[in-house]
């Protein structure tokens, strides 16, 4: 039996070349790249892992990372946004209940989005359409997959609504989306996203735009629900604090690719990879003055056309030269297994890791 399935764990090493995945969704060397005038833009260049259902994993990681990109390219959306109708070029397996969504007809996959795999956007007013009311978008999500008349469906659209927490949904059913809140419509955003059950739920960054009361609500209700139905669920933040308390795994992404990945609280509580390092030190927290809590890491995300040779976060390092040979600005470090279920992409040492973490690192945490 694998370590995987003995634990039953959300993300484990997946197994290449294996035809017949046994996770519920497994993620393959997934590559999307944007070609562009300037050149390739390589947002998601090799990503791997592994989601059951009822579990939730956290992918963490700062802007431009390439967070979204990767669940637009399991949702099969990738195309579309902010960029226009660009041409993708995506590559790699998505493997979603035994269904490879790359290779999948696209109309299949378009059944399967919305009934199996549903997304909640960053930014629900991208997602909700401004001239129909949010009953009519929350039925009409409803009846695509469901044939029931329209009157089933709007019964469904207020229970839903009601279910994620909206006041009087027999009439703000009928309300369009400016008349909601930025809280209200991430939850307008919610229901709608959960109104046929998806087995598979991508939370994009639920909570940036909303004040921390609310973020805290929206955090409860996708919790609440994902235990009501069962569902996996992939909740995308760049606060590592957030998908800490709420993930049973965590992927840190920099630069298109994972950097580190293991159980939650072995990369909160024992993180091995100088990049989350820096994401710990710059986490808001309660027990900290103000004026002392974000300290962001230093220098600015890497060019996705050019990354860094060797390792990509070698020139925002302060541990660079502590391998030996100038290992790191030569040689891409590739994800190793540092603990059971535990991995990260750094070359330097267990030994030279553990010292700078109980020397230099926690004591300042
Ligand atoms: N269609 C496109 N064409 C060209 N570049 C793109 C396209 N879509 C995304 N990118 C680039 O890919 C990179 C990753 O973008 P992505 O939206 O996934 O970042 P993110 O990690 O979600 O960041 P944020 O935290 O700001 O939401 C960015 O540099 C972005 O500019
Ligand atoms: S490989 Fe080198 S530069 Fe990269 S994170 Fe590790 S120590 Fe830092
Ligand atoms: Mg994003």
């Amino acid at each position: 039996m694998t370590e995987l399935s003995k634990s039953g764990a959300a993300v484990g090493e997946p197994v290449k070349d294996s035809p017949a995945p046994s996770a519920f969704l497994e993620v393959r060397d997934l590559k999307v790249h944007f070609p562009t005038d300037d050149g390739l833009v390589k947002s998601v260049d090799g990503l791997s892992f592994t989601l059951e259902k009822g579990k939730t994993l956290g992918i963490v990681g700062e802007s431009g990372s390439g967070k979204s990109v990767t669940s637009l390219g399991i949702m099969g959306l990738h195309t579309t946004g902010q960029y226009g109708k660009r041409k993708a070029q995506i590559s790699g397996e998505i493997w979603l209940d035994g269904t490879e969504l790359l290779t999948a007809d696209p109309d299949h996959v378009r059944k399967l989005r919305g009934r199996e795999m549903a997304m909640i956007f960053q930014d629900p007013l991208s997602a909700l359409h401004p001239y129909y009311t949010i009953g009519q978008q929350i039925v009409e999500a409803y009846r695509i997959h469901h044939k029931v008349d329209k009157k089933t469906a709007r019964r469904r659209a207020v229970e839903m609504l009601d279910r994620v927490g909206i006041p009087q949904p027999d009439k703000r059913v009928d309300s369009y989306p400016h008349e909601f809140s930025g809280g209200m419509r991430q939850r307008a955003m919610i229901a709608m996203s959960l109104v046929n059950n998806p087995e598979l739920l991508i939370a994009d960054e639920p909570t940036t735009a909303l004040d921390v009361t609310v973020q805290a609500q929206i955090l409860d209700l996708i919790r609440d629900l994902q235990k009501e139905f069962g569902s996996a669920v992939i909740v995308i933040t760049h606060d590592l604090g957030v998908v800490a308390e709420l993930s049973d795994d965590i992927l840190v992404m920099y630069g298109g690719r994972c950097i580190e990945r293991g159980p939650a609280e072995k990369v909160f509580y024992e993180p091995k990879h100088p990049y989350t390092w820096g994401l710990l030190g710059s986490m808001p927290r309660l027990d900290r003055e103000q004026t002392e809590r974000l300290i962001p890491v230093k220098g600015s995300p890497p060019s996705l056309i050019n990354l860094p040779t060797g390792c990509a976060f070698n020139p925002r390092c302060a541990y660079a030269d502590v391998p030996k040979d100038n290992v790191t600005r030569t040689v891409r470090p590739e994800l190793a297994q540092v603990g059971g279920r535990h991995w990260a992409a750094c070359h330097m040492t267990q030994e030279q890791r553990e010292r700078i973490w109980t020397e230099e690192i926690a004591p300042k945490l």
